[in-house]
């Protein structure tokens, strides 16, 4: 109550402040022929017009290199946002696009941020970066105060690194599921896979049964397999839902080399070749979404938009980027033995320590935030439910609720060594996904490798709150 009062307090005196602006400069009574008045006016614009000639203001033109590329219209998007902020502030805005993949995004803006002059005034950071860029990053705790009141709190945490806030949440994403709603329907089930174990025994028949019908390219489920940073989030999901641990837990413990874990992984390399392509190995997000897209998939694991706004629960919503080709649904990562987990994805928008432009920067920030902000509010209350849904409740097949979990990568408690984590982790889950190398085996040497990077000891796997 109090809050609404301030907003609507607050808006008064901006509807004040114009009103009385416009009384005190003219009066809209008296008439404009007046000498006095033509004199007072004639002095005025000139004083004005010198005032401007000692200052001529550049246009200022700020460089935001973004639109990751597995989302085809987010450049495009993007661009018009810049547009309507150049409108409104008479700032411009040079749009540069980034390259696929997020290693090959580390490198591009890591270069970027140590050019002089600056490379570039804001950018997103991905949520695994800002420990690691921490050195090239304003700190935004102040000027950004009220966007930061806008967003969700328990997104910030990976943004922050002390008092410092180095980024705000823009785009979130939580790896989800896709799945052919019409062929679902048309073999029987009346629900999308809940287990790991169900979304096999689905997919197998789906496939087996489009396959009889001539389909010889169609696949139960495709996802995201390529030596990446995407293979560290999918191995993740199936790590954390069977048990396995989070790679590095809060309390700094390695965890990879346990029974869940290599479960997990084992698990994933049978899926090769039998209910999805061999090629998996090298697919990325725009791999298996152009499979999908095509028709030729049953499941897809996908990032699945969430919302940044503290007013719209994260656990509300969900949407795809870009249009379904087919008829799809969308549902939660299934379960593994302990837990259902989606690895929290997405970026935060942040401003180079060497910008020329810092103020002009944060202005753009709050544009974009807010812009997001009460988009994520209109697009909540009308619900538009093919593009922007809201999650189902689930529970287990045997009626117990189900624990739930977005999962973080380990990029806070590894901080600076998070790209080498990730790369050893997805390498050796890649070994035992292309068979050079048992997951017992991968596992243990990964754990090895680990202890030695981070100085950190090993560990049992955490269970999830
Ligand atoms: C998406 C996520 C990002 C993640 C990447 C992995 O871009 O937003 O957090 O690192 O996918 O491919």
């Amino acid at each position: 109550m109090r809050k609404r009062l301030s907003r609507i307090g607050r808006s008064y005196r901006l509807w004040r402040v114009r009103i009385g602006g416009s009384h005190s400069n003219v009066d809209m009574t008296t008439p404009w022929s007046s000498a006095a008045a033509r004199g007072t006016v004639g002095l005025c614009l000139s004083a004005a017009l010198l005032a401007s000639c000692k200052t001529p203001e550049p246009p200022v033109t700020l460089i935001y290199p973004h639109g990751s590329s597995f989302q085809a219209d987010y450049l495009t998007r993007g661009v018009a946002l810049s547009q309507q902020f150049t409108r409104t502030t008479g700032i411009h805005v040079s749009d540069v696009p980034v390259p696929e993949g997020t290693r090959e995004q580390f490198s591009f803006f890591h270069g970027l941020l140590q050019r002089t002059p600056a490379g570039l005034d804001l950018f997103e950071t991905d949520v695994i970066w800002p420990r690691l860029l921490e050195g090239d990053l304003a700190d935004l705790r102040s000027q950004l105060a009220g966007e930061i009141r806008l967003v969700a709190p328990q997104l910030l945490a990976s943004y922050t690194s002390g008092e410092k806030v180095l980024g705000i949440p823009y785009d979130v994403y939580i790896g989800s599921l896709e799945y052919r709603s019409d062929l679902l329907q048309e073999y029987g089930y009346d629900h999308p896979p809940r287990t790991w174990d169900e979304l096999e025994i689905m997919a197998r028949q789906i496939q087996d049964a489009e396959r009889a019908k001539g389909r010889t390219d169609f696949w139960g489920f495709v996802w995201q397999g390529a030596e990446a940073e995407s293979l560290t989030c999918n191995a993740l999901e199936w790590q954390f839902a069977e048990g396995g641990g989070r790679i590095v837990e809060d309390d700094r413990t390695v965890s990879v080399n346990n029974p869940a874990a290599i479960r997990s992984w084992e698990r994933a390399g049978r899926w090769i070749g039998s209910i999805s392509p061999p090629a998996v190995a090298a697919y990325r997000e725009r791999d298996s979404m152009a499979v999908f897209d095509a028709g030729n998939a049953a499941f897809n694991r996908l990032w699945l938009g969430a919302s940044n706004a503290r007013s719209v629960p994260l656990s509300e919503v969900r949407w795809r980027n870009g249009e379904s080709r087919v008829p799809s649904g969308f549902t939660r990562l299934p379960s593994g033995r302990l837990a259902q987990a989606g690895t929290l994805g997405g970026s935060g928008l942040a401003v180079s320590l060497r910008s020329a432009h810092p103020r002009e920067a944060v202005k753009m920030i709050q544009f974009l935030i807010k812009t997001r902000v009460d988009s994520l509010e209109k697009r909540r209350n009308e619900s538009d439910r093919d593009r922007f849904y809201v999650q189902p409740d689930t529970e287990r097949a045997d009626g117990s609720p189900e624990l739930q979990a977005v999962v973080h990568r380990p990029s806070i408690e590894t901080g600076s060594h998070y790209t080498q984590v990730s790369a050893r982790y997805a390498a050796a889950v890649h070994s035992v996904l292309t068979g050079k190398r048992t997951a017992a085996a991968a596992a243990a040497a990964l754990e090895q490798e680990l202890v030695t990077l981070t100085g950190y000891r090993p560990g049992a796997p955490k269970t999830p709150r």
